[in-house]
């Protein structure tokens, strides 16, 4: 999509579509909605007047009228679009308008359109200073890229319905905010990118996205991006001791492969500056392993690369927004399968750190990849460190698919995670692992075991496991195993990958940028 910003007069813009959208005003539960649009000119008003009248469009969220031929204006049809209650107005709502405003587009096989950018001015006093003109520029068009794209490159029988062109117009004139805006719009259009391209790599099935597939595609991508890739496999594990990791790979008959991606700012840091390490749950397919899974629902298991492929993404804008930050991704990946070869539950495996660890369900695999993961990246380094995983079920069963999990082991790191999430507008949800959890991963084995003791609290029990890795080196853990893949369609979204955590990763690794 040739995405635009321009700064003029959206009533005389010519386009086959036109979205301007509106909000509810009503604030009182009884009272009928109040439908009002967010752009102030006289013509749209007059465009809209009989249609918001009748009562038929009610601004809610994801809701959407079209009229054609709106007289007073250049464009071809009027799109509205709900934003839902004013009192809940907010980025978050532009960005889901912006998806739902490029959705309506598609079916319609609409290849040109344009969004107007809402007019605070048009809100109650209270709500106008709720949002940067930058964070609005970036919310329309990430939530416009973002909405573009449908995740059926393997149906033969597909239409191209791409929209080619979209213009954000914006009727503002101060030089000062026109260029806020242009920031926010760039910033946009750069980690939008990068979080399709983490959902393309989400999307591939498992027989053909296995861990040297992945790994050619994050060398591809760092080359293009100008960022240093090393890809290794098998012999490396052996030689760095990743025992750990090795078992989970060694029963598959595709290769494990650990890539590590490097970021350098243009500027050599100072001594003491400190190294971000991304590390990424890469497994390409999770059977299982002998503690197979059941049959049902395991296709979905091919999104158990969700982790590393957020990191990938992550390093694709990472490399564009230059920040002043050296940052180390490390991408374990594995296929867990059942085999002659497989690691067995009741093995014991030493871990790089040296740690044992008694294998009690193979099952139970991501956590032993990053376990691997999260000690190299101190080795190579890392003085902070944040991973991704779709790593547990029971993560699910607490959150659902709203919010992800959030786990961390320093107050400081985490609340820089806390600020860059309100700036992403994604959903975590911070849950525990404070040290009155150690007893669920304790073995009468080994060091530790690869499950909780129980069922209960069983997020926390990986998240307790991984934190023996991080030890004293301030880290997030993210659990995305609910919000990785889009269940369900909404006006703005397509069902399949969604590329959760990219950009909190992305801002999270810039709040360090000095
Ligand atoms: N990849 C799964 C996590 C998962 C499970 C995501 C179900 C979505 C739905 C992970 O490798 C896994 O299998 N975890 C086990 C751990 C258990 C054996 C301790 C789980 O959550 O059931
Ligand atoms: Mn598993
Ligand atoms: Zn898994």
């Amino acid at each position: 999509m040739n995405t635009k910003l321009f700064f003029g007069d959206a009533t005389a813009f010519e386009t086959p579509m036109l979205a301007v959208f509106a909000v509810d005003l009503a604030t009182d539960k009884n009272e009928d909605p109040r439908p009002a649009l967010l752009a102030t000119a006289s013509s749209f008003a007059t465009a809209a007047k009989s249609l918001l009248e009748s009562g038929e469009f009610k601004a809610g969220l994801g809701e959407m009228a079209v009229l054609h031929a709106p007289l007073g204006l250049k464009v071809e049809r009027l799109l509205l679009v709900g934003l839902g209650k004013v009192k809940d107005f907010s980025a978050d709502r532009i960005r889901k308008g912006a998806g739902t405003a490029v959705r309506a587009a598609k079916p319609r096989s609409v290849r040109g359109m344009a969004i107007a950018s809402p007019e605070t001015n048009a809100l109650p006093a209270d709500q106008t200073a709720k949002l940067s003109a930058a964070l609005t520029a970036r919310a329309i068009v990430e939530g416009a890229e973002i909405a573009q794209m449908d995740w059926d490159t393997y149906r033969s029988d597909r239409k191209d319905c791409s929209v080619d062109a979209l213009t954000l117009i914006s009727g503002e004139v101060t030089a000062a905010i026109q260029g806020d805006m242009q920031r926010g719009f760039d910033d946009g259009l750069l980690v939008a990118a990068a979080q399709n391209f983490t959902r393309s790599l989400v999307n591939e099935p498992g027989n053909v996205l296995t861990p040297t597939v992945l790994g050619a595609r994050a060398k591809a991508m760092c080359d293009e991006a100008g960022l240093k890739c090393e890809v290794f496999s098998s012999a490396k594990l052996q030689e760095l001791k990743m025992e750990a990791f090795w078992a989970v790979a060694k029963g598959s008959a595709e290769p494990p492969a650990l890539i590590v991606m490097t970021y350098e700012p243009t500027a050599a840091p100072s001594a003491g500056s400190p190294v971000l390490g991304l590390v990424g749950k890469g497994i390409t397919f999770d059977t299982g392993g002998i503690s197979i899974k059941p049959a049902d629902g395991m296709e979905k298991m091919k999104y158990d690369m969700a982790g590393a492929a957020a990191m990938i993404g992550a390093m694709h804008a990472i490399a564009r927004l230059k920040p002043a930050v050296k940052v180390i991704a490390v991408v374990c990946s594995a296929e867990n399968m059942p085999d002659g070869k497989a690691f067995k539950p009741g093995d014991v495996v030493t871990a790089m750190s040296g740690k044992t660890i008694e294998i009690v369900n193979t099952d139970a695999e991501g956590r032993l990849v990053l376990a691997d993961g999260l000690h190299y990246a101190k080795t190579l380094g890392c003085t902070h460190l944040i991973d991704a995983a779709t790593l547990t079920g029971a993560c699910v069963i607490a959150l659902g698919a709203i919010n992800a999990g959030l786990f961390s082991n320093d107050e400081a790191t985490c609340a820089k995670f806390e600020s860059a999430r309100a700036v992403s507008g994604e959903k975590f949800w911070r849950l525990p692992c404070t040290d009155d959890y150690r007893d669920h991963i304790k073995s009468e084995i080994a060091d530790i075991m690869n499950t909780g003791k129980n069922r209960y609290g069983g997020a926390t029990s990986a998240a307790m496991f991984l934190k023996e890795f991080a030890g004293d080196t301030p880290w997030v853990h993210l659990d995305i195993a609910g919000c990785a893949w889009h269940e369900d369609k909404k006006p703005w979204q397509a069902y399949g990958p969604s590329g959760i955590a990219v950009r909190s990763i992305v801002e999270w690794v810039r709040s360090f940028s000095v």
